[in-house]
């Protein structure tokens, strides 16, 4: 369906958990965030439920995102039943790549349509630094699981602190150079943790990728469902894209809603109010439902404030939906 501003919402952030094995610097307080109660938390029969609304309005691909979202048993057969939904055209997967590597597979098989892997660094210790006790090796071998596995899409999502991640920016780059895998530079955004960082423009980080491999052009084609801008590097397999959130606001052709685990549609990442679905939840048919997601795409802002630091979103990114 189309939204206020005639944009066309056909995407939905599904976070299915909260909780997350990592404590990245810039996602979570060291001190982790208080989980929510299991009982707190959509039942996999109320996120089809809710996602098959989503179908009906018109939302044709989804991204299921945490926390992490391998950490809550079940996953990988929810994500099998979201594949099966009339409509739903593509499902993927945001993940740290820890629990990657033993359902690549099974992934595969179900039918995933691609996965985002985190990978902010290369070297051990700032990994482990950075996720508070990562293990850079599992998030390398979840890729190689999902090469092997032969996952159609693959990304990797890398967020760079500051201008000390020269290294870290260009060792993340060159994975795509001998493989058929998209590196993605996300520009931190001022949420939850993140709003401790100054984070670094993607103009930085192009100059530096283009100082070392050459000339970033411009591809015609998008690579995803998402505001990230896809380049060719000479002699790389793989692309490169910019998600710069911060320095070139993408709100104007943003398609996404998010569910967040606790049954809140949040329609944009920096809103504050979502709107709760329990209550429709709890009635048999689904006229509630559809009412309550529209009012919650309806309600979609023009655009993010992360310019305006004071209004930016104190939430920790798990709750907000990933
Ligand atoms: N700014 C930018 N990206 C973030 N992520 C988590 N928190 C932030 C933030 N404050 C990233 C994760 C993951 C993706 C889903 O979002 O690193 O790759
Ligand atoms: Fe976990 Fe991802 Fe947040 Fe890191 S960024 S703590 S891996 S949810």
């Amino acid at each position: 369906m189309l939204d206020r501003f005639e944009r066309e919402i056909n995407y939905a952030r599904i976070s299915i958990t909260d909780r997350c094995n990592l404590r990245c610097v810039y996602c979570m307080p060291e001190s982790g965030v208080r989980p929510l109660r299991h009982a707190d938390i959509l039942s996999y029969e109320n996120i089809l439920r809710i996602c098959e609304v989503f179908s009906a309005l018109g939302i044709n691909k989804l991204k299921i995102t945490g926390g992490e979202p391998l950490v809550r048993k079940g996953a990988v057969d929810l994500i099998a039943c979201l594949k099966q939904i009339d409509g739903i055209s593509c499902v993927t997967l945001t993940t740290n790549g820890h629990l990657l590597a033993e359902h690549a597979q099974k992934l595969k098989e179900i039918g995933l349509d691609g996965v985002n892997i985190s990978l902010n660094t290369l070297e051990p210790s700032v990994y482990s630094n950075v996720t508070r006790g990562g293990d850079v090796n599992k998030a390398l071998a979840a890729i190689d699981a999902a090469i092997d596995a032969g996952i159609p899409s693959i990304k990797l999502n890398c967020v760079p602190l500051g201008a000390e991640s020269r290294r870290d920016v260009l060792q993340v780059a060159a994975l795509a150079r001998n493989r058929v895998i998209h590196v993605r530079f996300i520009e931190m955004m001022p949420i939850g943790a993140g709003f401790a960082f100054t984070g670094l423009s993607n103009g930085m980080v192009c100059e530096w990728i283009e100082r070392e491999y050459g000339k970033w052009t411009p591809t015609e084609k998008s690579y995803g469902n998402g505001p990230a801008k896809y380049g060719a590097l000479p002699d790389f397999r793989g692309k490169i894209g910019f998600i710069s959130a911060t320095s070139d606001c993408f709100c104007e052709r943003c398609n996404r809603v998010r569910l967040t685990s606790n049954g809140f549609v949040r329609a944009c990442l920096n809103q504050t109010d979502g709107v709760s679905l329990l209550p429709a939840l709890s009635e048999a048919d689904d006229d509630k439902l559809f009412y309550d997601i529209r009012t919650a795409i309806l309600k979609k802002p023009e655009r993010h404030n992360f310019s305006s630091r004071e209004e930016s979103v104190k939430d920790v990114m798990s709750k907000i939906g990933g």
